[in-house]
């Protein structure tokens, strides 16, 4: 007697019947890598809640891309710790900060292998932490960030970006942005929108990573999306879409496959999400502890995140991943 069920059981027999019939394969070709920059670092520095990332020195940094591109990882995503913050974040424009070096270094080493994007956003830069211009009463000033974003974009497009990723969640950014690289002689360059932004609490580690503290405990609420809302994601697509972005993100990627799925059905454009250091920390601690296979769960979490409809996905697992392929 067999079961019309059997159908779909027989198919999982061996190994190579499961291959064939998978809908989903996650490739390092759909990852980008997130790399941190510090330029005052004479050595790489480890990141004690992202284990096994680090700030990396310029030099490091160089050989960890060549190592990444080797591995057939199709990108990296830059953020740098300047050596001085201050209100404004004026280092994130300097010709000669420390993201510009990077992004000149490895323009001259690797040229069209490795797409190697900035991260466009103030909070790295900022003596307060936010993410724009902190007004007297306390309130982020929206335009006045877009004028500062624009800055940022023409450094980095200059110094050789291949692509800018704004990440600061002010209205109008992904416009003012393309307008300014427009008007500069630099219409071929792509913008990869952090267009669905959550305020998540599962960004802790990065703050670490970039040593970012919000002045006074505060937080990104204000700018940020509410979890507790998916149509409204739409929305924010959407306006990003309209303002000219080439990719669009949802950002956490795992509490928000919802979103993704919703996004994947509705918007043709390539679709990004990023895995983040709070679903990277998570994961790591409970393989350290022998709790969950650490390389298993990061296969099924990628596969997860890429079945949902991302078709590339930023993740601290990318050097990893491709490694465990190799
Ligand atoms: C903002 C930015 C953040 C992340 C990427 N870009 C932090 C934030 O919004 O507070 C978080 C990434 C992560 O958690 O891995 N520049």
């Amino acid at each position: 007697m067999t079961f019309p069920a059997r159908r779909l059981r027989r198919m999982r027999r061996t190994p190579a019947l499961r291959r064939l019939v998978a809908e989903t394969t996650v490739t390092p070709d759909d990852l980008v890598a997130p790399l941190f920059v510090r330029e005052d670092a004479a050595e790489p520095q480890p990141i004690g809640s992202l284990p096994g990332i680090v700030q990396h020195t310029q030099e490091s940094l160089r050989t960890e891309v060549s190592e990444l591109a080797a591995l057939g990882i199709s990108g990296v995503v830059l953020f740098g710790l300047p050596a001085r913050k201050d209100a404004l974040g004026s280092q994130a424009w300097n010709p000669d900060g420390v993201v510009q070096v990077a992004l000149r270094n490895l323009r001259d080493d690797h040229g069209a292998e490795v797409a190697v994007i900035a991260d466009l956003c103030l909070d790295e830069y900022t003596d307060h932490g936010h993410c724009g211009v902190v007004t007297d009463s306390g309130d982020i000033d929206n335009d006045a960030t877009l004028e500062l974003y624009q800055r940022v974009a023409l450094a980095q497009a200059a110094a050789g970006a291949d692509m800018v990723a704004p990440s600061g969640m002010m209205d109008g950014q992904v416009g003012a942005i393309r307008q300014a690289l427009d008007r500069n002689g630099f219409e071929g360059l792509p913008i990869m929108a952090y267009s669905a932004k959550y305020a998540s609490a599962e960004y802790g580690p990065f703050r670490d990573a970039v040593d970012v503290t919000i002045a006074g405990g505060g937080d990104r609420k204000g700018y940020q999306q509410d979890p507790a809302n998916a149509r409204e994601a739409m929305a924010e697509i959407e306006l990003d879409i309209a303002e000219g972005a080439d990719i669009v993100m949802v950002k956490p990627a795992l509490a928000y496959l919802d979103v993704i799925a919703a996004a994947r059905a509705r918007f043709d454009l390539p679709l990004a999400a990023y895995h983040v250091s709070g679903e990277y920390a998570m994961l790591k601690a409970a393989a350290a502890n022998g709790w969950i296979d650490g390389a298993a769960t990061a296969v099924e979490h990628l596969t997860a995140i890429k079945r949902a409809g991302a078709g590339l996905i930023l993740t601290y697992l990318a050097r990893e991943f491709a490694e465990t392929l190799q």
